[in-house]
């Protein structure tokens, strides 16, 4: 048989051998990339042009709002309401021309003062503290603009009770802060400036023209070929063929290059890419020090302290339980006391402590959470909290999922998914990404669906726009739900604060989260939903700030979305 063996057909195929080999490589090469959290431009592409794949990040047009052009062009009424949201979350910015450090906002030169009231020194439940701040610059002189971003709680330790102030920009250097007065006893005002004006003005210009310093990737793969490419809200389009990957059902638009050799259908997966470095200069890094300008306290300049006396009886003040916070004003939505969450106004939060009371609340209920992995936070607390609700093994990854738990003797589902793109996680199946308003659009609801939302953090990066364009699909999928299936349970977990650096707060700043949340309070105000206000419970909270926050802030949330989903039964009298 081998003397029939042709000599050219041997040197064949030691040829398609040896690229074979050559193939394997490379590919091994680029999926240990892949595995990698990529965290700079220069790593990332030395390892690019070292495989074999000549992938490397676009160049994007610094220029206003890119990437809120691309995808659907919103309705004339959709149109009216972004303008109106984004006229609702306008920042005032500092003098357009060039300062120095010196010139900026500097906590340790600003000072509040607790204002008398018109009786004096003397306060009583159910009064307004008012405390004024005065921002100075790192040469002690006063600011004359406003801007500075301050965030300002009211708390006693002694009583584990505290509130957020409401911050009032005068917009020549003074701010107000208004606290109610709700507990009777000490109350001590904490004044944080988290950045300046100047540097606002910079997160906002990132904001607005580097939606890229987040970078996400996809991988290609059919049968021995893989390929990695760059994928994002939108890509410069003049520069590398695209696969469009826009939702067909919301026009949500995505787009990863095409890869050289590979379909569009060949996409495996979704990652994070990583984040761009040098996205500021030298200059601009001094607005971002820490223990200088990022969250430092203001001093005092008298006490920062009162003693809160009880109700005055002469007159009738409104009893605080009655008052109605406006939520997009961001006043106090609740306070903590004995370290327990009360919200104002609106449900009153019952404790669940044991395991038996949560399974006696969500008893027959099917509980699907959608989001970031602040509301994963909650899928793992209740799994932790409550071993009867055992966690099924889908063989997704622990931090991605989908996960699911089951209590199959009491009848109750919960289940995990995570937000479709821009979703910054490690590796998230092409299979499994999906939309938020797509999920609902599949649910038939009823009062025994209960729907949580956590969406917020991954989309600071990227113009305002992209955000509300998102929450406008899922307010109207919302809005058909409860039109289906009146009686379904909707709660809606707020964005919370978290601690930052000079690097966390270029692309995660507490500036960015604050203005998605308004924009979130102000596009589901007046709806049938609960807000979970994580903001003012992670601001309140005396424990320091995390993008996960910690179990007893997790505990007053669950309360609170416990208390809301099973409503205590009014006690009916009998004779
Ligand atoms: C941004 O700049 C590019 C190149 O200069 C230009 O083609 C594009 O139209 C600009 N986009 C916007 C939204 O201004
Ligand atoms: C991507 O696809 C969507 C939906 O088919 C379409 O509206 C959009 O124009 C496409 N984008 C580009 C850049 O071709
Ligand atoms: C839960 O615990 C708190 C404090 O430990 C207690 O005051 C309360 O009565 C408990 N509630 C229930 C329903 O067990």
């Amino acid at each position: 048989m081998c003397r029939h063996f042709p000599k050219y057909a041997l040197i064949f195929l030691l040829l398609a051998l040896s690229g074979l080999i050559y193939l394997l490589h490379n590919i091994h090469k680029v999926e240990n990339w892949n595995c990698h959290t990529i965290s700079s431009l220069y790593q990332l592409q030395s390892r690019v042009q070292s495989s074999f794949i000549p992938v490397h990040l676009p160049t994007f047009y610094h220029n206003r709002t890119f990437c809120a052009h691309l995808g659907q062009k919103p309705s004339p009424e959709d149109e009216l309401e972004e303008h109106y949201l984004l006229d609702l979350i306008a920042w005032p910015g500092p003098p357009s021309a060039p300062i120095a450090l010196r010139q900026t906002s500097d906590p340790v030169h600003s000072l509040f003062t607790i204002l008398p009231t018109e009786r004096g020194r003397e306060w009583h439940v159910g009064d307004q503290l008012e405390a004024l701040v005065q921002m100075h610059d790192f040469q002690g002189r006063p600011k004359r603009y406003g801007g500075d971003f301050l965030v300002a709680r009211l708390h006693s330790p002694e009583l584990g009770a505290s509130v957020v102030g409401e911050v009032l920009d005068h917009k020549n250097g003074f701010y107000s802060v208004l606290f109610p007065l709700i507990w009777e006893g000490p109350a001590q005002v904490e004044v944080t400036l988290v950045h300046s004006s100047e540097a606002v003005s910079v997160l906002r210009r990132l904001r607005e023209e580097r939606p890229d310093r987040v970078f996400f990737k996809s991988l290609f793969r059919l049968g021995f070929l893989s390929e990695t490419t760059v994928c994002n809200m939108c890509l410069p389009p003049d520069q590398q063929p695209m696969c469009n990957y826009t939702d067909l059902h919301t026009g949500e638009p995505w787009y990863c290059y095409k890869p050289k050799m590979l379909s569009c259908d060949s996409r495996i997966n979704h990652a994070k890419g990583g984040y761009l470095k040098n996205v500021i200069t030298n200059k601009e890094a001094l607005l971002f020090q820490r223990d200088v300008n990022i969250k430092v306290h203001i001093h005092p300049s008298g006490p920062d302290r009162i003693g809160v006396l009880p109700p005055r009886k002469d007159e009738g003040h409104t009893e605080s339980s009655n008052i109605i916070p406006d939520p997009i004003k961001l006043e106090p939505s609740g306070y903590y006391y004995k370290d327990m969450w009360r919200p104002l106004g609106g449900i009153t939060v019952r404790l669940f402590n044991g395991s038996s009371s949560v399974i006696q609340c969500l008893k027959n209920k099917v509980i699907n959470m959608y989001g970031d992995s602040t509301v994963r936070q909650w899928f793992e607390y209740l799994v932790a909290i409550v071993p009867e609700l055992k966690e099924f093994n889908l063989h997704s990854p622990k931090n991605i999922g989908p996960l699911m738990a089951i209590d199959s003797t009491h009848n109750i589902l919960l289940k995990y998914r995570c937000h479709g793109p821009p979703i910054r996680f490690t590796t998230v199946m092409s299979s499994e990404l999906r939309y938020i308003s797509n999920e609902l659009d599949g649910l038939s609801g009823g009062p025994d669906t209960v729907v949580v939302l956590s969406i917020w953090a991954h989309f600071s990066t990227f113009p305002v726009e992209v955000y509300i364009r998102r929450l406008r699909h899922i307010r109207r999928a919302i809005i058909h739900l409860l039109d289906r299936a009146p009686g379904t349970v909707i709660v809606i977990r707020s964005a919370n604060l978290q601690a930052l650096d000079q690097e966390v707060s270029l692309y995660n700043s507490d500036w960015y989260s604050l203005q998605l949340d308004k924009v979130l309070r102000a596009m589901f105000k007046g709806m049938n939903v609960l807000l979970v206000d994580a903001w003012q419970m992670s601001l309140a909270h005396h424990l320091p700030h995390a993008l996960h926050p910690p179990p007893p802030i997790i505990k007053n949330m669950i309360d609170m979305f416990l208390s809301y989903v099973c409503p205590e039964k009014k006690k009916i009298h009998q004779k």
